[in-house]
């Protein structure tokens, strides 16, 4: 894995590409975001209602892609019980949610058996759930992503309302960690988001959607160095 490029990163979620031509639309998107971060959503049908791929898929993409960092999302019901299969096939960090039932009554627990996989630890929570659920765990973990929509599918509506959860996570963390956001990035969302104090922004159908995706890019950076 090379240096991360430095933030704020426009990280492009791959649920949104053309899976029968992947290797070649993620280089796309990558190259459009000039970023070498991409995100990977994995999803089990229990804890967010849709099914989507598992540590297959990506092994794949680790094997043409060996220089892109791995954002692995897992929006499953046991994320300690899959992380090792996600770390075998690349995944450079895991980013789980404190709703999963699997890790609910310990995240601290949660949080020390991904480390000693070797990867970086992520911890997420869903719009319902209160920012105070994280809180105690900050200082643990190298990310925090904020989900400003229902997880489970890409091309939804952003709320907004989300991210004064991250006017309150930002001034709480290091300078070496990162704040994430996901769902319904784009142009018209990325600076509300950016003034929040967000450095890391998932991107799906706003990049993969679009017919001219570095200008999706530009007009998201513009927008970005606009609201600061
Ligand atoms: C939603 C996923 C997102 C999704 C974002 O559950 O976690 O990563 O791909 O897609 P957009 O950018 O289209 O909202
Ligand atoms: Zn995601």
């Amino acid at each position: 894995m090379s240096q991360l490029p430095p933030s704020p990163l426009i990280v492009p979620s791959i649920l949104s590409a053309d899976f029968s031509r992947l290797r070649d639309d993620v280089a796309d998107a990558v190259a459009a975001a000039e970023t070498n971060v991409i995100h990977i959503d994995v999803m089990d049908g229990h804890l967010v209602p849709n099914i989507s791929f598992g540590a297959v898929v990506f092994s794949w993409l680790r094997s043409f892609k060996p220089a892109v960092y791995f954002d692995v999302h897992l929006m499953i019901d046991e994320p300690v019980r899959f992380a090792p299969d996600m770390v075998k096939a690349g995944a450079d960090n895991i980013t789980f949610h404190v709703e999963a039932p699997e890790v609910a009554d310990d995240l601290i627990g949660a949080i020390k058996a991904l480390r000693a996989l070797g990867c970086g630890v992520g911890i997420t929570l869903k719009p319902g759930t209160p920012v105070d659920r994280v809180l105690p765990v900050l200082e643990h973990v190298d990310l925090v992503l904020i989900m400003s929509v229902e997880p489970g599918f890409g091309g939804q509506k952003f709320m907004a309302d989300q991210l004064s959860k991250a006017r309150v996570i930002r001034p709480l963390l290091k300078h070496e960690q990162r704040l994430e956001i996901d769902g319904g990035i784009g142009p018209d969302t990325i600076a509300a988001a950016r003034a929040a104090g967000v450095d890391w922004f998932v991107v799906g159908s706003a990049l993969f959607s679009s017919k001219d995706r570095p200008a999706a890019c530009r007009a998201m950076r513009q927008a970005m160095a606009q609201s600061s």
